[in-house]
């Protein structure tokens, strides 16, 4: 049986840095993880991928031989990406690892928004498979900055219907007040409300959202120190087996 963890945020929201810690972390507790790169427009990767999508389609290459933008060439190899599922898929049954933690592209809407992608991670999904949307510190700890990372957080799920953790990345860069009061506004989303300044049929789609369960409870990591990666394991394990470890 074969465990996958997609990574999905925003640019720079530390993807690429949270696989690499995370799969230390793993390796460091006896576990066998195998590491999938699916960002065919990384320059440095702070691991060192089992499985490397540069290998067959490289962004750089594409935009060179097209002519296109950074944008364009990435587009273009997320959709040649789909004719190497299969391969792909192949290649991690042959590496054998029981989870595979999987990086994707940097900016998000490239990959989440577009028909290849959603295809791409129902492919390389087994049974058990289940997105880690990686948000930023930094920028939730604003009304506006959680507000909109919830509401992009819930486009990722509707989009792979997968299940979901949260996880607010560089935990190490927040104070300790300002986790209380990301924490607060998760439970209590009439605080959060109340202080944000925006038209009022806006603020009912969020208190809708709110009220529906949209507003997750997020684990807090940082990849940089290794803080909350015993806890993010442990929601991953939730979700997996209920509790049992994956090994
Ligand atoms: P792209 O794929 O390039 O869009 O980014 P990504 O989401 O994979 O992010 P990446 O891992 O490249 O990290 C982006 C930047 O954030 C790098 O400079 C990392 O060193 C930094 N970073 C990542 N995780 C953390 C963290 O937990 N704490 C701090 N302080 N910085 C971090």
């Amino acid at each position: 049986m074969m465990y996958t963890v997609f990574f999905i945020g925003t640019a720079g929201s530390g993807k690429s840095t949270l696989v690499s810690a995370l799969s230390n972390w793993l390796e460091d507790q006896g576990f066998d993880v195998g590491v999938v790169n699916l960002d065919p427009a990384a320059e440095y990767l702070p691991y060192v991928p089992d499985i490397d999508v540069r290998d067959r389609i490289s962004a750089r290459r594409i935009m060179k031989q097209f002519k296109l933008g950074p944008n364009a060439s990435i587009v273009a190899a997320v959709d040649m990406m789909v004719t190497e599922a299969e391969r792909i898929k192949e290649e991690m049954e042959v590496v054998g690892a029981p989870i595979f933690l999987i990086d994707t592209p940097g900016q998000m809407e490239l990959f989440a928004f577009r028909q290849s992608g959603a295809y791409l991670i129902q492919r390389l999904s087994d049974v058990h498979s289940l997105v880690v949307y990686v948000a930023d510190a930094v920028y939730m700890q604003t009304v506006d900055g959680f507000a909109t990372t919830m509401l992009l957080a819930l486009s990722s799920r509707i989009r792979f219907k997968k299940p979901q953790i949260v996880a607010v990345n560089k935990a190490d860069l927040l104070s300790e007040e300002a986790t209380v009061t990301i924490n607060n506004w998760v439970e209590d989303p009439e605080a959060l409300l109340e202080s944000l300044d925006m038209p009022q049929y806006e603020k009912e789609v969020l208190r809708s959202v709110a009220n529906m369960g949209g507003f997750v409870e997020p684990v807090f990591v940082s990849a940089k120190t290794g803080e909350g990666l015993d806890r993010l394991y442990h929601k991953l394990q939730m979700h997996y087996t209920g509790g049992e470890d994956a090994q």
